[in-house]
């Protein structure tokens, strides 16, 4: 049998200076003795065992168990059933938005907005460099050629100057990313968007709950996709959802979803469509998280502030963004380690490591994954390179206690004192 093989290219075969940017290997995690006992519900721990501070977790504390048995009880466990439409109904509306159309997870929701939008071979998607992979990999699903921008230093979000820079007779799309859940400056980007007649597509898979200028993340541009993945904000196990205002759009999205199945009659497909539909089991927990999903944000933002609070004289640690314009949820609490920290952001991440503490790098760029390494070979973007050189988060859980962050940040300080 032939199998597909993997673009084999190593860090230092894409050269010297791009070795230096992207991480290490993973440290090994030690279990730790002083972390602070669990408070919430053990999953996989006794409460006063030794334990490690994972990087994220679901908190599963409202109603998704009673709305999980209601499923079994009534025999709707598929993609039919209550839940998918109240949830949609109540997601859509945390976002300002008319429609929500579920779907299996966040990487389909943009493809799903794509393929509805009818992008193609030949036609160029604008997104950030610095992003998750699934927003460029839902792109290429298209045959529509990514182009990348660089990150503002500011927000670490996409540089908008840059997107201008960018546009071209076969820009279809922007895909601007509401990175680690800051909203992207978006007046200026749409004003320049419709000025080209260029649809916007916000990837709102890390900030539900986030605002811009009072206005909800997922409502700003002409549609927006999500993520319910278990380290979301809010989870559904796995799950995604597209929300607009586009009544069109909505209903195309609704029925590319489902098979693309005809009106007229069953059978008959008139658009080449895909199974990315949501369960009701899934769709249950999902509802019993978006009454919880104010709570949720409030929770990560005193956090992001405790964080930011005990981290302030730590000399080299750079805390988190908020533009003026925005409310950052924070999905993720994200750092930059300069050099007045007196360790490398990899050596604070091994030295946390062995403390019981659970950490990830930033993203590495678009431009530097191996699968498309070729596609953009000499492109070079310098200040998502910085955000992967220095950047990781901290434990980030909606559920993090006081007592958790006060051991991070201490932990922390113990390092910038330690001469490696
Ligand atoms: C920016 C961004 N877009 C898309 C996704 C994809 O979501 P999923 O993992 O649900 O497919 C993620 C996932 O973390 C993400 O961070």
């Amino acid at each position: 049998m032939k199998l597909l093989k993997p673009i084999d290219i190593t860090p230092d075969e894409m050269g010297e200076d791009i070795a230096k940017i992207i991480p290490g290997t993973e440290p090994p995690l030690h279990v730790s003795n002083t972390a602070p006992p669990v408070s919430r519900i053990p999953i996989h721990q006794d409460s006063d065992s030794p334990r490690i501070i994972p990087v994220c977790e679901p908190t599963l504390t409202g109603k998704e168990k009673d709305y999980l048995m209601e499923c079994i009880d009534t025999n709707w466990i598929s993609s039919a059933g209550r839940f998918i439409t109240e949830f949609e109904n109540a997601f859509a509306n945390k976002c300002h938005c008319q429609h929500g159309i579920a779907c299996s997870n966040g990487t389909v929701a943009i493809h799903l907005a794509l393929a509805a939008l009818g992008i193609g071979a030949g036609d160029e998607v604008i997104i950030p460099t610095f992003t998750m992979i699934a927003t460029i990999n839902a792109v290429a699903y298209t045959g529509a050629t990514p182009v990348l921008v660089d990150s503002e230093p500011k927000t670490w979000n996409m540089d908008i100057n840059q997107v201008a820079d960018k546009i071209s007779s076969k820009t279809k799309v922007i895909i601007p990313v509401h990175t680690y859940g800051h909203a992207v400056d978006m007046d200026p980007l749409m004003e320049l968007a419709d000025k080209h007649g260029i649809c916007v597509i916000e990837d709102a898979a890390e900030a539900h709950g986030g605002e811009y200028k009072n206005r909800r993340v997922g409502s700003l541009g002409h549609g927006a996709t999500f993520s319910f993945y278990a380290n979301k904000n809010i989870t559904t196990g796995e799950g995604g959802m597209v929300t607009t205002n586009h009544a069109e759009l909505a209903k195309l999205c609704r029925n590319l979803r489902d098979h693309a199945f005809s009106e007229e009659r069953h059978f008959w497909h008139k658009y080449l469509g895909y199974n990315y539909r949501m369960t009701n089991l899934q769709a249950a927990v999902g509802l019993a998280q978006t009454e919880a999903l104010d709570d949720m944000v409030a929770a990560r933002r005193r956090n992001a502030k405790l964080y930011t609070d005990m981290l302030a004289d730590v000399a080299g640690i750079i805390t988190p963004p908020e533009a003026h314009y925005c409310k950052n949820t924070y999905w993720m609490y994200g750092v930059l380690v300069n050099d007045e920290f007196g360790m490398s952001r990899d050596e604070l991440r091994r030295f946390l490591a062995s403390e019981g503490i659970e950490t990830r790098t930033f993203f590495i760029p678009m431009h530097f994954q191996p699968i498309y390494y070729q596609a953009f070979k000499g492109q070079r973007y310098h200040v998502a390179e910085n955000l992967c050189r220095r950047g990781f988060y901290y434990p980030s859980a909606s559920s993090l206690t006081q007592n958790e962050i006060r051991y991070i940040t201490s932990a922390t300080k113990r390092a910038s004192a330690i001469n490696p």
